[in-house]
């Protein structure tokens, strides 16, 4: 059975279509993503399939049941862990589980559930003495303390130094491994690469694609890149006739191609011949990122975004609604 449905969903904000015609659907036990850009609607989405917003148009469908009608007894079973949630600052870590903790007929010990965030040492201390990643691993414990069948993350790493991000990452690996099915929201695409099943990505509340992350990667409208150092005494004139149009930085030269076999071949069989070694010598295939920046970029992302998401971090960037 499918645990959740999204079939021609439509959210408006006035004149804003903030989602628009998305329809995918997820089977139990599946690690799904949505990933996109900031503002392509991934919480309004989410929102909507918690029952904390109303959809203007098209059918939902939550572990069988409609989110704005299921009311409590679908809410028992359901994890959430939102955006930006407001702790009172007052409160420890084991306060606040022990009090979400009693709303579920079905719920892990608080002990236990701050011990599998890896936030155990801080059950004491006030929630205003914690670190940004240390409430985030709160907001995790909160959504996992009633034993949910299904789980929403959204951007459950975002703001993460890198350690904390890879405990996350084990987690919802736990989490995986329970069958629990999830479904997490990011904009970073290794974590969606690294962490999910399949991947729906979406830009300005339409669906781009969606398939594993391999499927994506492999439908890219990226090309290969062949790139190598000139050889030393050779000119730039000596090389042979290569597809594409040639980017060179001083000696690294780079040429993207969409047929990276015969440039490869060209390039070798000349330096072969005059036993030439070229150094270097590489061919690199498109990378689920590659893909990414080239459907949201085809999709209306700004520039600054695509630039901002091909950094190491792979992040695009936070821009204020
Ligand atoms: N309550 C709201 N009222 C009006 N516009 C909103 C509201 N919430 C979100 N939006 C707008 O809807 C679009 C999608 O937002 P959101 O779902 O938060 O995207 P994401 O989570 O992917 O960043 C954005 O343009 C955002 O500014
Ligand atoms: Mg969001």
């Amino acid at each position: 059975m499918a645990a959740i449905v999204v079939d021609e969903l439509v959210k408006l904000y006035g004149d804003l279509r903030a989602v628009d015609g998305l329809s995918f659907s997820i089977p139990e036990g599946e690690v799904f993503a949505l990933l996109g850009p900031n503002g392509a609607g991934k919480t309004t989405t989410v929102e909507i399939l918690e029952g904390h917003r109303k959809r203007t148009s098209g059918r939902v469908e939550v572990l069988g049941q409609d989110p704005e009608t299921g009311g409590r007894a679908l809410r028992e079973r359901i994890g959430i862990v939102l955006q930006e949630a407001g702790f009172d600052e007052d409160f420890t870590p084991r306060e606040l589980v022990s009090l979400y903790r009693r709303m579920y007929p079905r719920r892990l010990g608080a002990d236990d559930v701050l011990e599998l965030v890896g936030i155990g040492e801080k059950r004491d201390a006030k929630v205003k003495t914690l670190s940004g990643g240390q409430r985030r691993r709160l907001d995790l414990a909160l959504g996992l303390v009633g034993d949910p069948e299904l789980l929403f993350l959204d951007e459950p790493t975002t703001g993460f130094d890198p350690e904390a991000r890879r405990k996350a990452w084990e987690l919802v690996e736990n989490l995986r491994a329970m069958g629990k099915t999830v479904l997490l929201t990011t904009h970073y695409m290794d974590e969606a690469e690294h962490l999910a099943d399949r991947v729906a990505v979406i830009a300005r509340g339409r669906l781009v694609a969606l398939g594993t992350p391999e499927e994506l990667a492999a439908t890219s409208r990226a090309t290969s890149v062949l790139s190598f150092r000139l050889p030393a005494g050779v000119e730039p004139s000596d090389l042979p006739q290569l597809d594409g149009q040639v980017l060179h930085e001083g000696l690294d030269w780079q040429i993207p191609t969409s047929q990276p076999t015969l440039a490869l071949s060209r390039l070798t069989s000349w330096a072969v011949a005059r036993s030439i070694d070229v150094p270097s010598l590489s061919v690199s295939r498109p990378s689920l990122e590659d893909t990414y920046l080239a459907l949201v970029g085809a999709n209306g992302a700004t520039g600054t975004e695509q630039r901002a998401a091909g950094t190491v971090q792979a992040a695009v960037t936070e821009t204020p609604r």
